[in-house]
């Protein structure tokens, strides 16, 4: 099978324009300005407006890659978007955005693995490239979280954001793509889901009543995994890529909670400066976290062709996981 390298040529992100800071969520729930700090790291969310869907966020932050690549949504071969705040049930989210972008022919699709979206979509989009399947592949991570939160559920409806952030493949000489370490754990799913609207427990008014529809954690076991499996992933990754820890410029992990992301950057021994962190800005936009701060970063000029940044994540499924990337010009 042929071989090719692939490097990433554009990136974007978008956030809905609606804020709700700490202060906001203390005036209907139990909870402090505080407490979310000091347990999350978290500030701020954005959240979508009423009729804003996840398809709307995707498709801003495509079209926000698209002019950073300098590219038309023509020269895109393939569209995935990762997400589990889907538009529908179906058609995919993936056709939706295709569609807003002018390219309704082109093959589009959803990958739906919660946190851990952005590191399977960024693995797949790469195994096409470097496959010689398409020459470029738009990847998208967006989430509308909160349309699916109990907004009187102080544990869960303090974490969650919505956003979207979009990264453009493109075929390469020089390969960026250096490892990747994928986990999933299907067993106890009641530990992170949303489950009363599947063909499990189909949505009734049972379903409604008892608010299955919507987001239910059990955050501190939860907790304890995320800190267990995040650093095992990156350690395995490191070693699937051949690196040191000395050689990792720049850490961009799942924005689940500051703390857990402190345990990562600990176990790598790097400095502040070195961890990308916008949990404060935006809470937990699961799938769309990792492609905010990488387009943040990148347009900041931050991140310099050479450096190697480890993406991990943790999330519902369970699923884990961790790409080795080293930026290319
Ligand atoms: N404000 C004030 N008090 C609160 C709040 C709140 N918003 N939420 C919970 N509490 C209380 C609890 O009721 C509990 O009180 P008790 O001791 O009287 O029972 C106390 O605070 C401690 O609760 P814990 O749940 O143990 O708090 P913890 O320190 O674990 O923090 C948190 C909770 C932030 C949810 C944390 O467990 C966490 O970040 N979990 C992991 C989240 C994660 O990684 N998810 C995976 C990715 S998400 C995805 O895939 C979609």
């Amino acid at each position: 099978m042929a071989s090719y390298g692939v490097k990433i040529v554009g990136v974007g992100h978008y956030a809905p324009a609606h804020v709700v800071t700490n202060r906001d969520l203390e005036t209907w729930l139990d909870t402090t300005d505080e407490w979310i700090t000091t347990r999350t790291g978290m500030k701020r969310r954005h959240w979508a407006s009423e009729g804003e869907a996840t398809s709307d966020l995707a498709a801003a932050a495509a079209s926000a890659a698209l002019v950073h690549a300098g590219l038309r949504a023509q020269e895109i071969d393939c569209v995935i978007v990762s997400t589990v705040t889907p538009d529908y049930y179906f058609p995919a989210t993936g056709c939706l955005v295709a569609s807003r972008l002018g390219i309704p022919e082109k093959p589009a699709f959803d990958i739906a693995i919660a946190c851990s979206g952005f590191i399977y979509g960024l693995t797949v989009a790469a195994g096409l490239i470097r496959s010689g399947v398409y020459r470029r592949v738009m990847l998208i991570g967006a989430e509308a979280l909160s349309k699916i939160l109990d907004k009187s559920d102080r544990s869960t409806a303090i974490l969650f954001g919505d956003g979207a952030g979009s990264v453009i493949l493109e075929r390469s000489n020089e390969d960026s793509f250096l490892a990747a370490d994928l986990h999933a754990d299907g067993s106890r799913p009641e530990l992170l889901y949303a489950q009363g609207s599947g063909s499990r427990r189909p949505f009734d008014q049972a379903a409604l009543d008892a608010k299955e529809h919507l987001i239910h954690m059990q955050g501190r076991e939860t907790f304890k995994l995320a800190v267990t499996k995040m650093v095992e992933t990156t350690d395995a990754v490191l070693g699937k890529a051949n690196l040191a820890k000395s050689e990792v410029t720049f850490l961009i992990p799942h924005q689940a909670n500051k703390r857990i992301i402190d345990a990562t950057a600990r176990y790598l021994e790097l400095p502040e400066e070195k961890v990308v962190v916008n949990i404060t800005e935006y809470g937990n936009t699961s799938a769309a976290s990792i492609p905010m701060a990488l387009s943040e970063t990148v347009r900041a000029g931050v991140i310099k062709p050479g450096d190697v940044i480890i993406f991990v994540a943790f999330g519902g499924g369970l699923s884990w996981g961790a790409v080795a990337w080293r930026w290319a010009a």
